[in-house]
């Protein structure tokens, strides 16, 4: 099985942002992230913790949604993010694939795909980026004719990561890609994801409210709580953190609590404060 080392490198770094929303909706409290070159890091939490706040403040899209990081930066490749747009970030390598799969539903997939790539790419280039992006998704490949509206969850799923890998990204920014699928969807696409990853070099920042996927897949991870860090670590000491365990693993959401409220939790020392 391939697995690739992420690099000591950092590529992307979050200190210490805030984020509101419409001026007063104070989402994000604080979060630091690092995130290293040719790795899988994964951000969980529960519903409305924060994580696609945290990617969009990444990724610029943020402000189309009256969003605005009102505290700390984002430094990608030691580069100041806050007067980027999506599309600066695009030209940059870091490219985020939205929660729900986005797909443009009257295009079949391969017009999907083809939305993804430069304009300014030759055709040569765009032929090439196409057959690495078929090979990764053989499915893709035999529903390329396709209406994406009318392809399944999983499809579509793949057609989003599939559109966001035409522009040869550096980093990507995956939002819930297990949301809706059945778990063996859900395995295939973390293969992939997996795949791309060791072989093609591309950086992964996975939001994921299942973390016992992620956490098989990723190589370090967050978790956040409100608005708020509460734990980080590599995936297997988080994997092993009994708290996660009692609280993320192999527990129905019924019965989940809140780090917060264990008395016994001590928040740990952040890896850039
Ligand atoms: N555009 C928005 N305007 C106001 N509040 C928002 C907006 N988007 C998200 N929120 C709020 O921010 C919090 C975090 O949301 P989100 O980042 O989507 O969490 P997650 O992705 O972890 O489920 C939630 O309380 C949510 O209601
Ligand atoms: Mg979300």
């Amino acid at each position: 099985m391939l697995d690739a080392a992420p690099t000591r490198e950092t590529v992307l770094e979050v200190n210490n942002i805030e984020v509101i929303y419409n001026h007063v909706i104070l989402v994000l409290k604080g979060v630091s992230l690092t995130v290293p070159k040719g790795g899988i890091t994964a951000l969980l939490g529960g519903n409305g913790a924060g994580k696609s706040t945290t990617l969009k403040a990444i990724s610029g899209l943020l402000k189309s949604e009256r969003g605005e990081v009102t505290k700390g930066q984002i430094l990608y490749r030691g580069e100041n993010t806050a007067d980027k747009d999506p599309a600066d970030l695009v030209r940059r390598g870091v490219i985020q694939v939205m929660e729900g799969r986005h797909c443009f539903e009257h295009l079949t997939v391969e017009e999907n795909l083809l939305t993804g790539s430069y304009t300014g790419n030759s055709r040569a280039q765009v032929a090439e980026d196409l057959e690495m992006v078929y090979n990764y998704f053989p499915r893709l490949r035999e529903r390329r004719k396709s209406q994406a509206g009318y392809t399944s969850g999983g499809e579509q799923q793949m057609c989003a990561i599939g559109r966001a890998l035409m522009s040869r990204p550096e980093t990507v920014l995956l939002d819930e890609p297990s949301m809706g699928l059945a778990p063996q969807l859900v395995e295939q696409i973390f293969e992939i994801v997996r795949e791309v990853n060791a072989r093609e070099g591309v950086t992964f920042l996975l939001a994921e409210q299942n973390t016992n996927v992620a956490l098989r897949y990723a190589h370090t991870g967050y978790i956040l709580e409100s608005g708020r860090v509460v734990m980080e670590g590599t995936a297997q000491e988080l994997r092993e953190n009994p708290d996660v365990a009692e609280f993320y693993l192999g527990m129905s959401d019924k019965g989940r609590r809140s780090f917060r409220d264990v008395r016994s939790y001590r928040r740990r020392k952040r890896w850039l404060a």
